[in-house]
């Protein structure tokens, strides 16, 4: 078998057949096929697509190509989560501890950023020390013992998902419905999870546009995850504005632990509170998805998420010093507000432009090697439908850098459009599919 002859196939809408999708993964994790066929073939894909049995074979070889787990020695019943990415998404921070904190263990994989939207690992890296290089022991031992694990790729789980997911964020081959739901459920699958809440972003800010791609991915993922025997539920979310206020890592870090304190931004919390409450029903605590919002709640008010988390981060090497006092997080050399150039009604967001906007800043990468810079980034205070009065703070950008400062502030000051009369608010969910 030949890489060029996959790349002509696909490059020409023909199927591939799962031999060679196999042949794919395995020499691309072995590193026999470089990047550059590899890119070449997600372009194909990305361009002419996959059908489900394509996708569903992409999946199984991306689960197959490390070590896949079962948990069941350290816990009866394990749970997962999963966002398929956007802008502001901290959404982990604050859930995996609110389950994990209601008695449900939680191990999760977690991303780095991928094209607009930030990833998990970049934020956690805000802490001192904090690491998610994990072996398999240190991933079980940590389950058995808090409940609550973060670890990336390098577990050795779907590490064909690690490489290409690198790839795929600077080839411009993020935005795949086949490439998205191989590479979310691979890592789900391999991570040996018994249930899946998967967060389905649809938006301005998203990789799907509409509720009906949407939609469709969240079947396609629904599907596989069911075939493979696990319970997977999921929620259609809005992504037409920033989630929360806090975009870029320890912004957004900062704005999860106030979050666990009860001090966080309305649609964030209630985005978080729902997610969880699905996790929580799927693992038996709750009968109804109400109770199950009173028990997350609980879990939150007296302070047991918070300590979830603090325990996270001590056995992954992290200062908790940061946990108890986030003013230690990385900060800016510059702050600057951006205020509201006439009075009106904030009328749309161009979320992916401020998730790029924050990665030129330095909290995103452009090109493979690039480091993040986790101290930049925005808070956001406003949303589609709020009234604001010329001078009234809209924005307040954090940078390292002066002329990047000045050129960030522009480009925010242009993704926020103001009206004259007014606007509906967003709703923040557009229904769930089982
Ligand atoms: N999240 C993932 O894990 N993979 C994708 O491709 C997109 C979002």
């Amino acid at each position: 078998m030949q890489m060029i002859d996959l790349i002509e196939q696909k490059r020409d809408g023909d199927e591939l057949n799962t031999k060679q999708i196999d042949y794919f993964i395995e020499g691309y994790t072995a590193g026999s096929i470089p990047d550059y066929q590899a890119a070449s073939l997600l372009m194909a894909i990305f361009i002419q697509g996959m059908n489900r049995r394509e996708t569903v074979a992409l999946t199984q070889a991306m689960a197959r190509s490390g070590d896949q787990l079962d948990l069941h020695d350290v816990a009866t019943f394990v749970i997962d989560k999963h966002s398929s990415g956007g802008v502001g998404d901290k959404t982990t921070l604050v859930v995996q501890p609110l389950v994990a904190a209601c008695g449900v263990p939680v191990g999760k994989m977690s991303g780095r950023g991928l094209g607009s939207s930030g990833g998990t690992l970049d934020k956690m890296e805000s802490f001192r020390g904090w690491t998610f290089q994990m072996g398999l022991p240190q991933f079980k031992a940590q389950l058995a013992e808090i409940g609550l694990v973060l670890a990336g790729q390098s577990v050795s789980l779907a590490p064909a998902d690690g490489k290409l997911y690198a790839l795929r964020d600077v080839t411009g081959t993020v935005a795949n419905k086949s490439l998205i739901a191989a590479s979310i459920m691979s890592k789900k699958l391999a991570a040996g999870a018994d249930a899946i809440v998967l967060d389905v972003k649809m938006g301005n800010g998203a990789f799907m546009k509409t509720v009906e791609d949407a939609q469709e991915l969240a079947r396609i993922m629904v599907d596989i995850g069911d075939d493979a025997g696990r319970q997977t539920v999921a929620i259609i979310s809005d992504m037409n504005q920033p989630l929360g206020h806090a975009v870029g890592n320890a912004l957004e870090v900062k704005e999860a632990l106030a979050t666990l304190r009860g001090n966080g931004p309305r649609d964030f919390w209630l985005h978080c509170l729902k997610v969880a409450s699905y996790m929580l029903l799927l693992a038996g605590k709750a009968d109804s998805l109400e109770e199950a919002e009173a028990v997350a709640t609980a879990a939150r008010e007296d302070g047991r998420a918070l300590q979830k988390f603090r325990d996270m981060v001590r056995s992954q090497g992290g200062d908790v010093s940061q946990v108890d006092d986030p003013a230690q997080l990385p900060r800016a050399q510059f702050v600057e507000e951006i205020s509201a150039p006439w009075s009106g009604t904030v009328a749309s967001m161009d979320t992916a432009e401020i998730g790029w906007s924050c990665v030129r800043l330095g909290g995103g990468r452009l090109v493979k090697s690039d480091t993040i810079d986790h101290a930049v980034g925005f808070l956001l205070p406003v949303k589609v439908g709020d009234q604001v009065k010329k001078g009234d703070t809209i924005g307040i950008v954090y940078a390292n850098n002066r002329d990047k400062l000045i050129q960030a502030r522009k480009e925010i000051l242009a993704t926020i459009k103001l009206a004259d009369g007014p606007v509906e608010r967003l709703p923040y969910f557009y229904g769930v599919v089982k």
